[in-house]
């Protein structure tokens, strides 16, 4: 990244940031003075894209081969002509009754292997040739008919890709990959230890997807169940693409993934689409979490979507205006939020600000879910004010889209590690992957420094710190690279409960962590688990090289480590693995080797962090003391900085951004001593590049 400067705009049409909401005047065809008012109050609403036709296959093929596009250029062009570019999508997310009805091997076989009916959303099989060469049809139809239209910028295929089908042609497809993947049975069998309660195969046919009255005890054939629903998933996107890459190689494509969803393996999916796209739908104001959690959590989700494609901005396709239907309580944006969580989004790397929904239909699941227009359909709401504002906003940060985010550590979140430590029901059956990383994040968060998420394949070349939290699963080639990359200088920090597995789920004929052991200077003696009231205390070393000093509390799980190399810097004080080292360190090349042997409270990880940050002069975005729950973070441009300052508390927060001239973007004026934000306030500042 050193040398790029900016992104290119994923449209040069549109080369600002893009702002509107998944518009469907497919449900409003009766109502053509309904369809004029939604261009005015477009307008009114500052918004320049609509995201059309996704699941709009019924109006647009009403009867089986029978196409009326009209409808849809009446509205692109109506857009266009009032400066509304068009992000056109793909059907597949839903079909017409009469394809189920002709064609009932369309529809999805679930895991006890009952056909579903006609209904619902998402549900299609993804082998199926008859559907697939259906959207392949309309798909050719679509870019047929649009692909000179001057508002078109961008395909969005199908919506949010999920789940997987158990038909018979899926059970083959899985097979076939399997076959080509371990060419021999034996080969299979050894892979997946099936001399275990006689479970090996001595014929392909024998081998079926995972069941609830089947299979569930190899759990080598789950993970690669997985592995296969997230190939079948990208070949099913490649065939919905193969029309549009050919008669609108210039649009690019992507579909709207669901952040860190667990069925797909978006690192494998990223690669096939020209920009990520995600939607996000944080739980603003619940009752479990504070705002600032959520928000940490949030911004986890960001910058993985952001590092997915290395870096490049990513397009926060949808979020609500207000509340999710879908929530057990559902709870609308308070005040001031919108913009906050819309801005949030913007300082992890999104270059749009878009919204499910523009308009809440009259019937439907959806009727009440958040939309830009309510049911009285005018502009005289809050949220409609809201939105309004937030894309005046977004226009006089024009210099900011294309920018990027500068890290120089990074967190590992892999999903076959996960689809591993889910499958693997020692020491405890819950592991909170997910959230111990975002835990691990949320020290970084609360003091503005930026990080960047990687997966097990990705390239670490561009970090000094890199934390690996509980990699249970080390992938063919991890080690070597982790430990590459300690050699030359790389600071890793790693966690109990790693290096049990192989890709295959085997476990290693080692002490954990396995492949990790020598770099760590540690091998792992038990493991031990700890039920939700029980806990253990650990101890700083007197004098330990880090400079910490307090003791903390650790939770479900303690390890008892075997010193082989590695020095100690905190011994447990209490339980029976009282003097055992708790954390420790070990010298390897130019780098080093941290090692946390428990799961420690945040008070912890909050310590630990300052202090190896500091060492490691790993510095924040502006060094000061951050208000807590305010969140700082930076877009550079390789000349400016954009400083962004969210405060996620009611209350108002005020911090002197330091000595440098800073220029306020949003409220046009410059920055001359402290900065006071008001609850849920945000300010997105420029400077000249540097500290
Ligand atoms: C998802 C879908 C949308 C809509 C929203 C509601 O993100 O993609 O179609 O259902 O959820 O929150
Ligand atoms: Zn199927």
């Amino acid at each position: 990244m050193s040398d790029q400067k900016r992104y290119s705009p994923v449209s040069k049409k549109l080369p600002e940031f893009w702002h509107g909401a998944d518009y469907n005047p497919d449900q409003w065809l009766h109502r053509p003075e309904i369809l004029q008012k939604d261009i005015e109050l477009m307008k009114k609403a500052n918004c320049n894209v609509m995201a059309l036709g996704i699941f709009a296959w019924a109006a647009l093929e009403p009867r089986e081969g029978e196409y009326n596009l009209d409808w849809l250029q009446e509205r692109m062009d109506s857009l266009y002509k009032n400066g509304i570019y068009t992000i056109l999508a793909t059907p597949s997310g839903a079909r017409p009754a009469w394809m189920s009805q002709k064609y009932p091997e369309v529809l999805r076989v679930q895991s006890n292997r009952q056909r579903i009916l006609q209904g619902n959303r998402h549900n299609h099989c993804f082998s199926s040739p008859v559907y697939r060469e259906k959207i392949s049809q309309i798909n050719r139809k679509l870019a047929e008919r649009f692909k000179e239209h001057p508002g078109l910028i961008l395909w969005h295929v199908s919506n949010e890709y999920s789940g997987s089908c158990h038909c018979e042609i899926c059970q083959e497809q899985f097979r076939e990959g399997l076959k080509e993947k371990y060419g021999t049975l034996e080969e299979l069998n050894r892979s997946w230890w099936t001399a275990f309660w006689s479970h090996t195969y001595t014929d392909w046919k024998q081998i079926e997807s995972p069941a609830p009255h089947g299979e569930q005890s190899i759990q080598a054939l789950k993970i690669d169940w997985k592995r296969f629903t997230t190939d079948q998933t990208i070949d099913f996107f490649r065939n919905e693409i193969t029309p549009l890459k050919e008669l609108t190689p210039e649009v690019p494509v992507t579909t709207n993934f669901m952040g860190t969803f667990p069925g797909l393996d978006y690192w494998k999916f990223a690669s096939e689409v020209d920009v990520v796209a995600w939607d996000s739908y944080p739980a603003w104001h619940c009752s479990w979490k504070e705002d600032q959690e959520v928000a940490s959590d949030t911004a986890f989700t960001h910058d993985l979507q952001r590092s997915l494609k290395g870096g490049q901005p990513f397009l926060l396709m949808e979020s609500t205006p207000s509340r999710q239907n879908w929530r057990k309580v559902a709870k609308s944006k308070k005040p001031g939020m919108h913009l906050l969580s819309s801005l949030q989004a913007v300082a992890h790397g999104s270059d749009t600000v878009q919204y499910f929904q523009w308009r809440m239909g009259r019937g439907g699941a959806e009727k009440f879910h958040g939309a830009v227009v309510d049911h009285a359909g005018d502009e005289k709401r809050r949220v409609f004010r809201e939105v309004g504002e937030t894309g005046e906003v977004l226009s006089r940060l024009d210099s900011i889209p294309g920018s990027y985010v500068e890290s120089e550590a990074a967190i590992m979140f892999d999903w076959e590690n996960r689809w591993g430590l889910k499958e693997a029901h020692i020491p405890r059956k819950e592991k909170n992957y997910e959230q111990v990383c975002k835990n691990h994040y949320r020290q970084f968060w609360k003091r503005g420094i930026p990080l960047d998420i990687v997966g097990q394949d990705s390239s670490l070349e561009n970090y000094r710190l890199l934390i690996v939290p509980m990699l249970y699963m080390v992938k063919e080639g991890t080690a070597e690279k982790i430990k590459n990359f300690v050699e030359q200088g790389g600071t890793l920090v790693l966690t109990y409960f790693s290096g049990i597995v192989n890709e295959n789920d085997l476990c290693f004929q080692d002490k954990a962590p396995g492949p990790l052991k020598e770099a760590a200077g540690i091998s792992v003696e038990e493991i031990i688990p700890l039920y939700e009231e029980e806990n253990y205390q650990l101890k700083m070393e007197q004098n330990n090289k880090l400079g910490l000093k307090k003791s903390y509390r650790a939770d479900d799980f303690c390890e008892e480590l075997n010193l082989e190399g590695a020095q100690s810097l905190a011994r447990f004080s209490s339980g029976y693995l009282a003097e055992s080292p708790a954390l420790t360190v070990n010298n390897l090349g130019q780098g080093r080797v941290y090692y946390i042997a428990s799961r420690n409270e945040q008070d912890f990880l909050a310590d630990f962090y300052y202090y190896l940050t500091k060492k490691l002069s790993i510095s924040p975005v502006l060094d000061i003391e951050v208000p807590e729950g305010v969140s700082i973070q930076k877009r550079t441009d390789g000349t400016a900085d954009y400083l962004f300052l969210m405060n996620f508390t009611e209350q108002r927060r005020t911090l002197k951004p330091g000595k440098k001239e800073l220029y306020d973007l949003v409220e046009e004026k410059k920055v001359t001593d402290s900065i006071t934000l008001e609850g849920f306030g945000v300010r997105v500042l420029k400077r000249k590049r540097g500290k």
